[in-house]
């Protein structure tokens, strides 16, 4: 897949205060018994029409305003940064209300043990911080995500970035979240796990659907779906992407519903999930892919 995000021109959402609910919205696609749903639209939009307090845990990676015409090198060839309209920022401060708008409907959706993770750069990542403190989430952990072959620094007027934070919080301050511990000490040798994780970027068997430009691998999302999930919990990606979050999702046994604004994205993600439960390759869409615009 060509990076099909450029030819979205949706801007980023303009900061609202999330509607309390709206009315229901279909999605794009489900699974048999609500396994999985796929919503094509504005994430403020759709996750303003879906009920209050019924997610246990929501990973995002939001945009992290990075397309700005700059270069980096993939597969050693130099190549733009731009990743889409979606990714472009709007300024400082409208970019922190974005953030905020997006966080505040996500805690409406929270259960109350429920559990928020972020991902970002240096370029997004203080400003999602500074609005979770905002709105009075409980900081757990930040994670660390080290990549031991990221791409080189073409310019050489830096050192070359080779990490991402994530950001893991609790609905509010009352929340007695969910944590695997002994999974974790388990899966890190009989040890507790620590907050730097080293994670190679995802490999071509997980592109074997189609391309996006920023795809998380799936050992990062199984990690912290098995970190923060309880048994059979609901899970919300409202910047759904390629589905990454869907696959370790399913994979982990738990139900998932994903956003994104790209229709590309919607059915790749779609392919992606029939690639994991193939009894679900006859789930027909629920409606044809429109676009739902705020
Ligand atoms: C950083 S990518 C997520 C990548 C994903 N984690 C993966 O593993 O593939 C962000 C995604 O959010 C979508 N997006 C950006 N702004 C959005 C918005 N306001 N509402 C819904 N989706 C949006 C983009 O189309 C893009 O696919």
């Amino acid at each position: 897949m060509q990076d099909s995000a450029q030819a979205v021109t949706t801007a980023p959402t303009k900061a609202t205060t999330p509607t309390p609910e709206a009315a229901p919205m279909t999605p794009a696609w489900s699974a048999p018994e609500g396994r999985a749903r796929l919503f094509l639209g504005d994430a403020l939009t759709v996750l303003g029409a879906l009920p209050a307090a019924s997610v246990d845990v929501i990973f995002a990676d939001p945009p992290y305003f990075l397309s700005n015409g700059g270069m980096t090198c993939r597969a050693g060839k130099r190549t733009s940064v731009d990743k889409g309209a979606w990714d472009r920022s709007q300024g400082v401060e409208q970019n922190h209300e974005f953030n905020r708008a997006w966080l505040a409907a996500c805690q409406r959706l929270l259960r109350p043990n429920g559990t928020i993770w972020v991902s970002g750069t240096g370029h997004v990542i203080y400003s999602v911080g500074y609005a979770m403190q905002q709105l009075g989430f409980k900081q757990l952990n930040e994670i660390v995500w080290e990549k031991p072959n990221p791409p080189p620094n073409l310019s050489c007027r830096y050192f070359t970035h080779a990490t991402e934070s994530i950001l893991w919080a609790a609905r509010d301050r009352k929340s007695k979240h969910h944590f695997e511990y002994n999974k974790m000490r388990q899966a890190n040798g009989g040890t507790q796990m620590k907050t730097v994780w080293r994670m190679t970027a995802p490999g071509k068997s997980e592109k074997a659907h189609g391309r996006h430009p920023t795809q998380k691998p799936l050992t990062l999302l199984e990690r912290i779906l098995l970190a923060s999930c309880p048994p059979g919990s609901a899970v919300l990606d409202p910047f759904n992407g390629s589905g990454t979050t869907g696959v370790a999702a399913v994979r982990l046994g738990h139900s998932y519903t994903g956003v994104d604004l790209d229709p590309e994205y919607i059915e790749l993600t779609r392919r992606r999930l029939i690639a994991e439960r193939p009894e679900w390759e006859h789930a027909a869409a629920t409606k044809p892919v429109l676009r739902v615009v705020a």
